[in-house]
């Protein structure tokens, strides 16, 4: 069998072939790499950058394209992890954050932005009342979280398995030994009648449930409306806060999928692009609830955070939301991501491949997977090895993608970029369609 049928025949062949060819295409990352662990375990601080052999090292950002250390170029589609909707460079945000260093940093006081923002985002997102502000939507969950705790009276707390709510809070099969030790009940994601038993029966004990409208890390996969509003139904019966994890979804219309759905949580937690790009977190919602925090009050709940209002991301923040990321410009974006998406599983259809593509507007997912992906429990089926070919192939094509098959979209992208990763994607499909016929 010459080469190029081997490489076609055999997934892990092809797989092997592509990582050869990514080492040799990337000596300086290798370097890095090596140089990183040396003083960080498995050279690394984030656990979802790493991917074997070893990961890019960037260096600069511009626009909506990246270049790494050994000087390819990439159109940025892992934008990350949604965090990234403006762009690297984007001269309105960068201009905000000049203009707050040149008032000076970290003032230790209240500051003239701070207001603003908190303003943008209650007039923006339809059940938010109040808000707060942290550095991450790790923090945003655990302060929203125990808001619920304090405010009911109650321990427990329900996720759905598969979900993401951050670093110590991942619900994906069993979840994680550095989880926060809440006492949890795990629910089935998009089983409406399941959740609504699960959450009458644990009423009493019940302080919050805890939901992303769309399960964003774990595939894209948008919950149902109908299993948002039993979700609804059911916490309010039982006096349970209902918490919507929009750190990634906020920006899939201008109200985020609570305005989407017309189901509003009684919490919402934030994070990702609302900072401008830089370290940001919020939660916020009804009124009831988050005047608690208010520290007037003699039975004041505390929340604390050194940089939780920091001049700069407070600044980046009111300049994207006001000014660029605006709500006719989510309603068009989000549009353009939804005709994307279907464009590229029209590519995987035409060769009757086993070929996915979920999510909403500017997030999507590609799963290689022969069964519909409506659940998690049906991404738990995709196949993993033609998951980690289509990133390899990918990156060879100049094109960065999510390990996982993440696509995320960024507003100075136009229709080159989009484009580009049309042809990207279907040259993928076209070199390893007899691959992918045979998962
Ligand atoms: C849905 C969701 N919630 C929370 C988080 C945690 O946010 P952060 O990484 O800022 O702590 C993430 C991060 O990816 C997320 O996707």
């Amino acid at each position: 069998m010459n080469v190029e049928s081997q490489r076609n025949y055999d997934l892990e062949a092809a797989y092997q072939e592509a990582e050869q060819r990514f080492t040799e295409a990337n000596p300086k990352s290798q370097k890095a790499y090596e140089a990183a662990c040396e003083v960080m375990p498995g050279g690394n601080t984030r656990t979802v950058l790493f991917y074997p052999p070893y990961p890019l090292t960037l260096a600069k950002g511009e626009g909506c394209y990246l270049w790494d250390v050994d000087g390819h170029k990439y159109a940025d589609f892992v934008g990350e992890m949604t965090a990234g909707l403006y762009g690297h460079s984007d001269p309105r945000i960068i201009g905000a954050v000049k203009a707050a260093l040149d008032d000076g940093i970290t003032l230790g006081g209240q500051n003239t932005i701070e207001a603003k923002l908190a303003a943008a985002v209650v007039g923006r997102w339809p059940s938010v009342e109040r808000v707060r502000f942290c550095n991450s939507g790790t923090e945003s969950n655990l302060m929203a979280i125990n808001a619920a705790r304090a405010a009911t009276g109650r321990k427990k707390l329900m996720a759905f398995e598969g979900s993401y709510h951050g670093g110590v809070l991942y619900f994906r099969k069993g979840g994680s030994p550095t989880n926060a030790p809440y006492d949890m009940v795990i629910g089935k994601h998009n089983d409406a009648a399941g959740a609504e038993k699960l959450i009458t029966e644990n009423g009493p004990e019940l302080a919050a449930v805890i939901v992303e409208p769309m399960v964003g890390g774990a595939g894209c996969i948008p919950a149902t409306p109908e299993f948002l509003q039993a979700l609804r139904r059911a916490t309010a019966a039982q006096g349970v806060v209902l918490i919507f994890d929009e750190v990634m979804t906020s920006r899939l219309s201008p109200g985020g999928v609570q305005q989407i759905h017309g189901v509003l949580p009684d919490l919402t937690s934030f994070g990702k692009y609302i900072g401008g790009g830089l370290t940001f977190g919020a939660f916020g919602g009804k009124a009831e609830i988050m005047d608690l925090f208010d520290p007037r009050r003699p039975d004041v709940l505390p929340h604390a955070g050194t940089f939780n209002q920091n001049v700069l991301t407070m600044s980046a923040g009111l300049t994207g939301l006001t000014e660029i990321y605006t709500p006719e410009r989510a309603v068009a974006f989000n549009a353009r991501g939804d005709q994307l998406r279907n464009r590229l599983q029209e590519l995987a259809d035409k060769r009757g491949l086993p070929v996915r593509l979920t999510g909403m507007g500017s997030m999507m997912t590609v799963h290689f997977n022969r069964n519909p992906v409506e659940t998690i429990y049906d991404a738990y089926g995709d196949n993993a090895p033609a998951k980690d070919l289509f990133h390899l192939d990918m990156i060879r094509r100049d094109h960065y993608v999510a390990r996982r098959g993440m696509i995320n979209l960024s507003l100075p992208m136009t229709e080159k970029e989009f484009a580009g990763l049309e042809a990207a994607f279907d040259a993928f499909l076209e070199e390893r369609a007899p691959l992918l016929e045979q998962i």
